[in-house]
């Protein structure tokens, strides 16, 4: 396959012009010298893309981007000018995204242990619904609510057993995971919580897992939500909101293919017929995933075994990805260069671990060479961390052949902050 054809595979916006890769129209090798390296590069236009083929396969539902993807200020902005929720995990989160622009009454909080500060944040500002993980979560949401003179909306996040298929670490909705409330007991919880005073029982919210490319796991799901939206129905408590959460998988490897959002709704909505209830999903991933590239600098080459490596200046603490989960990530080089290599992409970490890519056949590149790091939008910066005292990478937003630098680069005094002896 040409270069350029796989490329637009994992974004209509990344390709190779006279031999230098361009995303969303901005030269990478000018933007690298510019801005410096490692760097996280968002495209707009992709993410816009992606929002709006979530919109257009599910036009009533509610897509509350899930911040955790990706909480650059700017990017959760294009999901607000798009008209997205979003969905949270922290009471820094919402703090995020009120101030990207999301509206309090599209933001969905979900997580296990919801701090007493973080869940009186969240009623001060009224959001739209708290996706309640146990039981205790909301007798303790009914007793800060009354303190406040508030109600807080609730869903309650059920486990629905479902194997989704994927990577162990990133599975949520099995029994034995720590997520949400087994969906046999939670009807039982559902009757409890109706009788609570400050609680208003408003959804049912599950999420099964992460990086999914088989749908038959979200049509599991569904019917199970359903199932139990119906015996909710019949007891007279009325659900308003289905949040069916994220999850749709990527490409990552070169021949990895991937169902679209109009596929998931061929799967979801025929499942939602008769269901007085507005769908919400919390897609990340597939929003953001394929919208970024880490770039990163070849420092240094060596050979060693007989093995050549390719040492370069984003490490694990800038991309945890491939030593977390063993994920794969597609590297290319920013200059294309007909000969090819071999190696080994490592990063400067002190550790065995520290591998951007194992055995990758590479454009030959030289010292100070830049290279692309493929679908790093998702998971990438937000996971980021300060290990060797490494300060974190810039962001910036390309958009039609422009750019903006949405967070700098950071420096060891800002590592160092408020730090004393
Ligand atoms: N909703 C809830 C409740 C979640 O826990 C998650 C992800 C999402 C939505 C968004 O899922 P997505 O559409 O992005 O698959 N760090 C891992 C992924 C962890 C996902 C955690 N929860 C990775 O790098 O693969």
């Amino acid at each position: 396959m040409a270069v350029n054809e796989l490329l637009k595979e994992y974004s209509p916006y990344l390709e190779y012009r006279n031999g230098v890769l361009h995303f969303d129209g901005v030269n990478l090798k000018e933007l690298a010298a510019e801005l410096g390296t490692p760097l996280y590069v968002y495209s707009v236009n992709h993410i816009r893309d992606q929002i709006r083929a979530y919109k257009e396969a599910f036009p009533d539902a509610l897509i509350a981007y899930a911040v955790k993807a990706n909480f650059n200020l700017g990017v959760i902005k294009i999901a607000a000018e798009e008209g997205c929720g979003a969905d949270t995990v922290s009471g820094g989160e919402i703090y995020r995204a009120l101030k990207a622009g999301i509206p309090a009454d599209r933001i969905v909080y979900a997580g296990v242990g919801k701090t007493d500060d973080e869940l009186k944040f969240a009623l001060e500002n009224d959001i739209l619904m708290f996706n309640a993980e146990s039981e205790m979560e909301i007798e303790v949401l009914n007793e800060l609510a009354g303190k406040m003179g508030k109600k807080a909306r609730i869903a309650v996040r059920v486990n629905p057993d479902v194997d989704p298929k994927t990577h162990p670490k990133i599975a949520t909705g099995l029994k034995k995971s720590k997520f949400g409330i087994d969906i046999n007991e939670a009807f039982d919880v559902y009757r409890r919580a109706a009788d609570l005073p400050n609680v208003e029982v408003v959804g049912i919210h599950c999420h099964i897992g992460s990086q999914l490319t088989d749908l038959s796991p979200f049509a599991e799901a569904t019917e199970k939500v359903v199932n139990l939206y119906r015996r909710l129905k019949a007891e007279g408590i009325e659900i308003k909101y289905l949040d069916l959460g994220g999850g749709l998988g990527i490409k990552y490897r070169p021949e990895d293919r991937v169902p679209t959002p109009k596929e998931l709704a061929e799967v979801i909505l025929p499942k939602l017929e008769g269901v007085d209830a507005r769908l919400i999903l919390e897609p990340g991933r597939s929003i953001a995933g394929n919208a970024g590239v880490l770039l990163t600098q070849v420092q240094f080459l060596k050979k060693k075994d007989g093995k050549l490596f390719v040492m370069v200046d984003a490490g694990f603490n800038d991309l945890l990805r491939p030593a977390m989960y063993g994920a794969y990530h597609h590297i290319v080089a920013v200059e294309e260069r007909p000969e090819k290599v071999v190696a080994d992409v490592v990063g400067p970490i002190c550790e065995t671990g520290d591998v951007l890519g194992e055995n990758r056949e590479l454009c030959a590149v030289g010292r100070k060479d830049y290279l692309a790091v493929l679908s790093a939008g998702a998971y990438g910066f937000v996971m980021a961390s300060h290990y060797n005292m490494r300060p974190r990478a810039a962001e910036v937003l390309v958009e039609n052949g422009t750019y903006r630098v949405t967070r700098p680069r950071e420096d060891w005094d800002y590592v160092l902050w408020r730090e004393t002896t």
